[in-house]
């Protein structure tokens, strides 16, 4: 699924300047995102094939948090490119390598349809939480593969279906009832579901030229303290949730969040907040 080019840089100048706003929260909440993706990103790193020396395509890098480790991963004797749409993101990533001293990690702005690296010039590609959010991801993975040497590894990270991840329907459904807007296609291009379907994301990647494409789902539940520390997240970083409230005055926006609150309080657990996720891990190799 593609959108026509115009809409397509329409978006996606949405995205960058939201994700630009948003970096600095998204950042800031890095210790409990890295948690909730742990299990994620270390498989997505073994399914990629990346070992010491390897040289790694980092694609939506966001505030880098997979990137450092990578960056362990690799050494000193290897490479890591951390790319992302958003500048503001860019910045973080080359400040916390430069801080974590990994001199290995090198960063670049650059949209993942139109990575603009060299052919055949990477060992492995990674892409966490990113791909879901492109217009066109079968062009994401065309980048990837382009820029794979032959028999390269590839692992990307995405959600899967609404049912399996409620606290996302949760909060769009009801952003979307309070801002009188209508149900959307949850699978709609760029949509945090996107790439959810069974099968789909499995197509895009042999038909953007990959093999052996093998795809697990795993479940990935974000803890927190309490259900106002998940809207305290939500609320400063969760792009689609907060365009759609954009237009509402603050009685009409509390009510929102109120309803939002209520809703996700059935998450509670007596250890804390816990939000039940599945991702969908998908590895493949160029040929
Ligand atoms: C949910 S964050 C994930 C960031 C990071 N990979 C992680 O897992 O923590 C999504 C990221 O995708 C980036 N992004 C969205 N569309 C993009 C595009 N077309 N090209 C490159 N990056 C994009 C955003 O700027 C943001 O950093």
């Amino acid at each position: 699924m593609t959108t026509p080019a115009a809409d397509s840089d329409t978006f996606k100048a949405a995205v960058q300047a939201h994700w630009d706003a948003a970096a600095g929260s998204w950042d800031a909440h890095s210790p409990d995102i890295r948690a909730w993706l742990r299990g994620a990103t270390d498989a997505m790193i073994a399914k990629a094939g990346v070992v010491p020396g390897s040289r790694v395509l980092d694609v939506a890098a966001g505030a880098g948090d997979q990137t450092l480790d990578l960056a362990e991963q690799v050494g000193r004797s290897g490479a890591v490119v951390a790319t992302d749409l958003a500048p503001a993101f860019v910045a973080i990533v080359q400040d916390r390598a430069a801080r974590a001293g990994l001199p290995q990690v090198q960063c670049q702005v650059a949209d993942g349809e139109d990575l603009r690296v060299d052919e055949a010039s990477f060992d492995a590609a990674v892409c966490r939480l990113g791909l879901m959010l492109f217009p066109n991801p079968l062009q994401g993975l065309r980048e990837m593969h382009r820029a794979l040497r032959p028999g390269g590894g590839v692992c990307t990270v995405v959600f899967s279906v609404p049912q399996k991840n409620p606290c996302i329907s949760i909060l769009t459904a009801t952003a979307l009832r309070h801002a009188g807007l209508p149900a959307r296609d949850p699978f709609a291009p760029g949509s945090l579901f996107s790439l959810g379907r069974p099968g789909h994301i499995d197509d895009l990647f042999r038909t953007a030229g990959f093999r052996d494409v093998a795809t697990t789902a795993v479940e990935a539940v974000f803890r927190m303290p309490s259900v106002d520390h998940y809207i305290a997240f939500v609320r400063s970083s969760a792009s689609p949730i907060l365009q759609i409230l954009a237009g509402l005055g603050d009685t009409a926006a509390k009510a929102a969040w109120d309803d939002i609150r209520a809703q996700l309080q059935a998450f509670t657990t007596p250890t804390g907040w816990a939000g039940p996720n599945e991702l969908l891990i998908t590895a493949a190799r160029r040929p």
